[in-house]
């Protein structure tokens, strides 16, 4: 591909999943995203909602992961990540919106080099990406009591997206001078867990407002006839429980679109488990290689450790550091082969009793 070209968001996604594993309505939203922004169009902003460790964090950083590898697209668009805790601080602290401008600048300086004319940074911070992770921590109110720092983090926010003119102190290597900047031209990328929000949205077309809206479904198993109720967050998912939830309104319409991540599957975890470089599996590997062993697990094996960590559905893919540890510990303590050529061979029975209660 030529420097002046702009990948396809097909062509983001396919480098995407290198590193994010399912999640392919996010995929195709981020790359879409990410597709126009490189081309310099304008671009909606994303929410992102799906359970802890179903991948949102891993999204974003692939896409930060993606740029730096590309210097070429890199330098089209400056990008920064935030917890959106951070931010709250801040607005508390009464810096809004500048701090976060504070931020791509700053970014910019450190990617275009110090000597680059302010005019040029600006710009540059002016065209960025704002990752603001754990979003979902900014909410209006919780238990009922208003949380001021959720408010007036969403308050920041709102300053700085779609706005054409916010008031801006230059930082003092930049001289300190006092400009309006348009900051309309940032995709804002925002992720959260939302936890509670199965919940209450389960409760409002079962038991609540809209109860009996979710019908139960009538199934037969086993020759035994019985009535189920199904329910996916996205069949249910609306605005308001999104407001309930504590995100203004105002806030949430900047967003052009809220994207579901699904919770991992069986299979799904277990290519997470093999195939990504941060995890127990690999890590454990390379701790093996270094003491000239070479440790393998058998597919059954594999499958066991990911249907484990799978029941504790809270935890997403993390589950599955915390169930290989609990499988590896042993091993790690005193590393003995039991294969050819110094191989250090788990199957299923190694897994059920590293497992096994007690
Ligand atoms: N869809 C996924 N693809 C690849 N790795 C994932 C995925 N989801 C979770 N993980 C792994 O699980 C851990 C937690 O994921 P993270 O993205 O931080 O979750 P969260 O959705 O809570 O931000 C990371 O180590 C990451 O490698
Ligand atoms: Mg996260």
């Amino acid at each position: 591909m030529s420097e002046n070209s702009t990948p396809s968001p097909k062509e983001i996604a396919d480098q995407l999943k290198k590193r994010v594993i399912g999640q392919t309505e996010a995929l195709q939203e981020m790359s879409i995203a990410l597709s126009k922004k490189l081309a310099g169009l304008s671009v909606g902003n994303l929410l992102m909602i799906g359970s802890s460790g179903t991948g949102k964090t891993t999204v974003m950083r692939a896409v930060e992961g993606y740029l730096a590898a590309r210097p070429h697209l890199a330098l089209r668009s400056t990008v920064v990540r935030m917890h959106a805790n951070v931010l709250g601080e801040e607005a508390v602290k009464g810096h809004s919106g500048e701090a976060v401008l504070r931020r791509l600048l700053d970014r910019a300086r450190e990617q275009l080099g110090p000597e680059t004319g302010v005019e040029t940074l600006l710009s540059q911070a002016q065209n960025g990406i704002v990752f603001v992770d754990e979003v979902d921590k900014i909410r209006s109110h919780i238990s009922g009591e208003p949380h001021t720092t959720g408010i007036r983090a969403q308050e920041a926010l709102l300053t700085l997206i779609e706005n054409e003119a916010v008031p801006f102190t230059l930082p003092a290597w930049a001289g300190g001078k006092m400009l309006t900047v348009d900051s309309s031209g940032i995709l804002f990328v925002c992720g959260g867990a939302f936890e509670g929000l199965y919940d209450s949205v389960f409760d409002r077309v079962t038991v609540g407002k809209d109860r009996g809206a979710l019908k139960p479904v009538t199934t037969v198993e086993d020759g035994m006839v019985t009535e189920k109720l199904v329910f996916q967050l996205r069949d249910w998912l609306k605005s308001e429980d999104l407001f309930d939830y504590g995100m203004s309104p105002q806030f949430l319409s900047r967003f052009d679109a809220v994207v579901l991540l699904a919770d991992l599957t069986v299979d799904e975890l277990i290519r997470i488990f093999l195939e990504t470089p941060d995890s127990g599996y690999q890590q454990a590997r390379s701790f093996f290689e270094s003491r000239g062993m070479h440790l393998v697990l058998s597919p059954d094996a594999v499958r066991r450790v990911a249907t484990e960590a799978a029941r504790e559905n809270r935890l997403g893919a993390r589950a599955l550091k915390e169930v290989f540890r609990r499988v590896i510990r042993h091993f790690e303590f005193d590393p003995k082969p039991n294969g050819p050529d110094g191989s250090l061979l788990l199957d299923l029975q190694e897994v059920e009793e590293a497992l096994r209660p007690g």
